[in-house]
């Protein structure tokens, strides 16, 4: 399914002054294709990923999957959040078919399905424990499995891997991929972690941390699973490095939406 962000702009008012998170926002995201959206901290990253997902609204300009505008919440887009965000009053079992519920996933498919997603992420067995009685890496793969219980066409991550060590983040990263080869979901992914980027993604785009403009957009054509020693591999990480140091500080031109969001802004604080 096709994903098109055209001229996103959000805008948050703090303390009765307005502040433009995105500016002027455009790119599309292929069908089975996995992007990454790297940039530091504050450059608005969960702000774009959540206006995706449908839950919350743009300032200006608009998302369509598969040319149909996204207004709210939707069985189409699954969510793993930054810190998992599984049910704790549910168990394993109740936390992977509640998705399937919603988004009407028949009765008597249900039971396969969850048995195929616990297989998937070698959690056989595991489906009457609570999420206080899991590892980090157990709840991380669940709220993956979770989010791809409903079926859904785009898989949007939050930092999936945010809160998890180093040693086993690199484990749950080849685990991730192996999960996405198998059925090819289109993904976006949000990381500030360059290393994971060029690990997972076919491509990166680079958002600055003023006004979320892209600074680069870029394909990762290495052979999968991807070899951290590889010399094209070593040549990305420094590229989106040196890019990255430019990320924190650059000015964003003043493109056309930036402009009109200014003035909106301008009109409602004189209002
Ligand atoms: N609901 C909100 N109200 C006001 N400001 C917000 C809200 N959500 C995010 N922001 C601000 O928007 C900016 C981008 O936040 P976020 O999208 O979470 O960044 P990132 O995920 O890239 O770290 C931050 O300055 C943050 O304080
Ligand atoms: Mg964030």
């Amino acid at each position: 399914m096709e994903l098109q962000i055209e001229n996103v702009s959000k805008a948050f008012i703090n303390d009765g002054n307005n502040h433009i998170v995105l500016g002027d926002v455009s790119f599309t995201v292929d069908e089975g294709q996995f992007v990454t959206l790297l940039g530091p901290s504050g450059c608005g990253k969960t702000t774009l990923l959540t206006i995706i997902a449908g839950f919350q609204s743009v300032s200006g300009g608009r998302v369509l999957l598969n040319g149909r505008q996204v207004t709210r919440p939707g069985p189409d887009r699954g969510f793993v959040f930054q810190n998992y965000a599984l049910f704790p009053w549910m168990t394993v079992r109740d936390n992977i078919l509640y998705p399937m519920k919603m988004s009407r996933v028949p009765a008597q498919e249900r039971e396969q399905r969850l048995q195929e997603l616990l297989a998937m992420a070698q959690l056989e067995g595991k489906e009457k424990l609570y999420p206080h009685q899991l590892s980090g890496g157990m709840k991380q793969r669940i709220a993956f499995i979770r989010a791809l219980a409903g079926k859904p066409e785009v898989l949007l991550m939050d930092e999936p891997l945010g809160a998890i060590d180093f040693q086993m983040r690199q484990i749950l990263q080849e685990e991730l991929e192996a999960l996405w080869l198998r059925d090819k979901t289109t993904v976006v992914m949000v990381t500030h972690d360059v290393d994971e980027a060029i690990y997972l993604s076919d491509r990166i785009i680079v958002m600055s941390a003023r006004k979320g403009k892209i600074l680069e957009d870029m394909p990762v054509e290495l052979p999968r699973p991807r070899n951290r020693k590889n010399p094209k591999y070593v040549r990305s990480k420094e590229h989106l490095m040196d890019i990255l140091k430019v990320a924190i500080n650059t000015q964003p031109e003043q493109t056309e939406g930036v402009r009109k969001l200014q003035l909106a802004c301008q009109k409602t604080a004189s209002q």
